[in-house]
């Protein structure tokens, strides 16, 4: 994970520096550090946030026009100050921030110290940073040279932005497999793990591949690779605006993107269905379509919340293409030899489109000759770029570590393939197409609908907020949501929360029930109605206290449930994208009363570059 930012111009670095690095803190927020160039150099770092950082450099006057930052989240050493990036090597010549594990880095460092060369923090980074010294000082070697050699020795993954001391004209900047981005600018040039500190400044960037070597000047920019051939840099236009990144008024950006999320899906499907909803066109999956139509398995890979849209979207998909489906975590996938065979479609989700095990999914997948499909929300990241085809969700920047509109968005993406493949397989009928279609039109209403909810969740939360266990059920499309919901509310509130398909609750987790356990039925299916009702009863007849979302209109649940939470009826395949909104309103609620960092919680990182 962490974060990185670089400046080279003839501003001054620091205010952009900072700048872009609190932007930056969903990737890690354990410390902070920044190189200032001018004349001199000079380092700052700190353990905690960017704005303890920025109240330590504003003690002093320095400032230059070439500087890097970094926020981390922390792998090797625990985050306090000497463990803090920028690491900076044993002679002072060369300062390195790095994003990313270098795994082979136990093994470089009893070979430098075998040397005399002294460590003074407990980093890989520090590693780095030594061994380029090391090669630059030995080898008498360029700092250019001294780098890519470096780079060819190390193992593992890095997004690095250095300076070398005796060359301050310039920033080295150089990935394998984390990412980063250069923002193209006139007479300034900027780096960063992501585009949101750059758009400000230009829209104009080249994301770095792997093995990629920057060599980034103000008024120049030289892309070379770590292998010996160099490259033509490729500039995009990046399509992302500054108050897309803003709080707009909310309290945090958990609750605005909560309350986007209307708007999110509709640019889900804005321009992919036909505007007498006729059909669905996925321009993105257009070169697949035929193969995955004929697929005999489908596979879906993700973490953390992108699984449980994948969960969500297995159900979705057997229903409507009757193509069997799996769904695994992509860090089991890629370690345990998966069955694959030609012609079957790998799925992968992903907010991000950096997480480094789901990138490894893919690259396993492919090696094995499947045909890979990304669902990303991040336009131009890593798995886009790795997949055969796939669909970009349109959902904004995600900047909440919780994912919220991720999810609907990503469930909407695998709503839309299903239909569409469904209706080319012949497994479902035009009627049929359209009415799903319509119905996919009018959720973004919908969605509007279930957030006036918003006020009662509030209302629930001060009654739940100092409970220390909860349980979430839910049956068919609401198991899924069910996971979703226990998620939301352990990362953020820090509550133990487990999801559950509501009738294993007899097997086990019906043992925890008594008058101190809040559960959380999640009760609008219409399929398995009657069984979720009996499911309640067995709750109250052991005194659990129960939370039931419900179908608008519901008396029948109302009568027996604690309290209930309403969101409109809808068709089965979007019902979880309406039932979850009352979890995650109810997540945030709990969480900002305990006084918990709703936007940054401890330990987690919105982006999980490391595996
Ligand atoms: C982290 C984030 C989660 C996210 C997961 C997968 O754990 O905190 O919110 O669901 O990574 O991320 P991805 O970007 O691949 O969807």
């Amino acid at each position: 994970m962490c974060g990185i930012v670089g400046y080279i111009g003839s501003k001054a670095a620091r205010e952009i520096v900072i700048k872009g690095l609190k932007l930056l803190e969903y990737r890690g927020y354990d410390s902070a550090g920044m190189a200032l160039v001018n004349g001199e150099t000079r380092i700052f770092k700190c353990k905690g946030r960017v704005e303890d950082l920025e109240k330590m450099v504003s003690n002093s006057d320095f400032n230059g026009t070439l500087g890097m930052g970094h926020t981390r989240w922390a792998t090797h050493g625990e985050p306090n100050e000497l463990n803090a990036h920028p690491q900076v090597s044993h002679k002072g010549n060369f300062i390195v921030v790095h994003n990313g594990i270098i795994e082979n880095y136990a093994l470089i460092k009893k070979h430098l110290q075998g040397k005399g060369i002294q460590f003074s923090s407990q980093t890989d980074t520090e590693v780095l940073a030594n061994l380029i010294e090391h090669l630059y000082v030995e080898g008498d070697l360029t700092a250019e040279e001294a780098i890519t050699l470096a780079l060819n020795r190390v193992e593992g993954a890095y997004g690095l932005v250095i300076i070398c001391t005796k060359e301050t004209d310039r920033l080295f900047a150089a990935r394998k497999g984390s990412p980063l981005v250069i923002g193209v600018g006139d007479g300034e040039n900027f780096i960063a793990s992501d585009a949101t500190p750059i758009v400000e400044y230009t829209q104009r960037v080249i994301y770095l591949k792997d093995d990629d070597l920057a060599i980034i000047k103000k008024d120049e920019l030289v892309l070379k690779t770590v292998r010996p051939k160099n490259i033509e840099p490729e500039v995009k236009e990046v399509d992302l605006k500054i108050g897309e990144i803003d709080k707009e008024g909310y309290a945090h950006f958990m609750l605005k993107e909560i309350f986007e999320q209307p708007r999110a899906i509709h640019d889900t499907f804005r321009g992919r269905v036909l505007p007498d909803h006729s059909g669905i066109m996925l321009g993105g999956l257009h070169s697949e379509l035929e193969n995955i139509s004929r697929a005999e398995k489908v596979i879906i890979v993700a973490c953390g919340t992108s699984y449980h849209a994948g969960l969500l979207g297995e159900y979705i998909f057997e229903e409507y293409t009757r193509i069997p489906v799996e769904v695994e975590y992509a860090s089991e996938f890629r370690y345990r030899d998966p069955i694959i065979k030609n012609g079957d479609i790998v799925i992968a989700i992903s907010q991000s489109g950096e997480t480094a095990d789901t990138l490894a999914a893919i690259r396993i997948a492919r090696e094995k000759g499947a045909k890979v499909i990304g669902i990303c929300n991040v336009v131009g990241s890593s798995i886009p770029r790795e997949t055969d085809a796939g669909v970009y969700t349109h959902a904004g920047p995600e900047i909440g570590v919780a994912s919220t509109k991720a999810f609907t968005t990503q469930v909407t993406v695998l709503a839309m393939m299903a239909f569409e493949i469904g209706f080319l397989r012949g497994t479902i009928t035009g009627d049929r197409y359209r009415e799903l279609i319509d119905e996919l039109v009018s959720v973004p209403s919908k969605i509007e609908k279930a957030l006036q909810v918003n006020e009662q969740a509030l209302e629930l939360a001060r009654i739940y907020q100092n409970k220390r266990n909860a349980l979430y059920l839910g049956r068919g499309y609401l198991f899924p949501v069910a996971l979703e919901g226990a998620l939301k509310l352990k990362e953020i509130s820090y509550i133990h929360a487990e999801g559950y398909p509501a009738a294993e609750m007899k097997h086990g987790p019906i043992a925890l029930i008594d008058e101190d356990m809040p559960v959380v039925v999640v009760a609008t299916s219409d399929n398995t109605y009657d069984k979720i009702v009996s499911n309640i009863q067995e709750i109250k007849a052991r005194k659990g206290s129960v939370i039931a979302i419900v179908t608008e209109g519901d008396e029948f649940i109302r009568k027996m449930a604690d309290y209930v939470l309403e969101v409109p009826e809808t068709l089965p395949p979007f019902s979880g994208i309406l039932a979850v909104i009352p979890l995650q309103l109810l997540s945030y609620h709990i969480a900002v009363l305990r006084g918990c960092n709703v936007d940054q919680p401890r330990n987690l990182a919105k982006s999980v570059t490391v595996e």
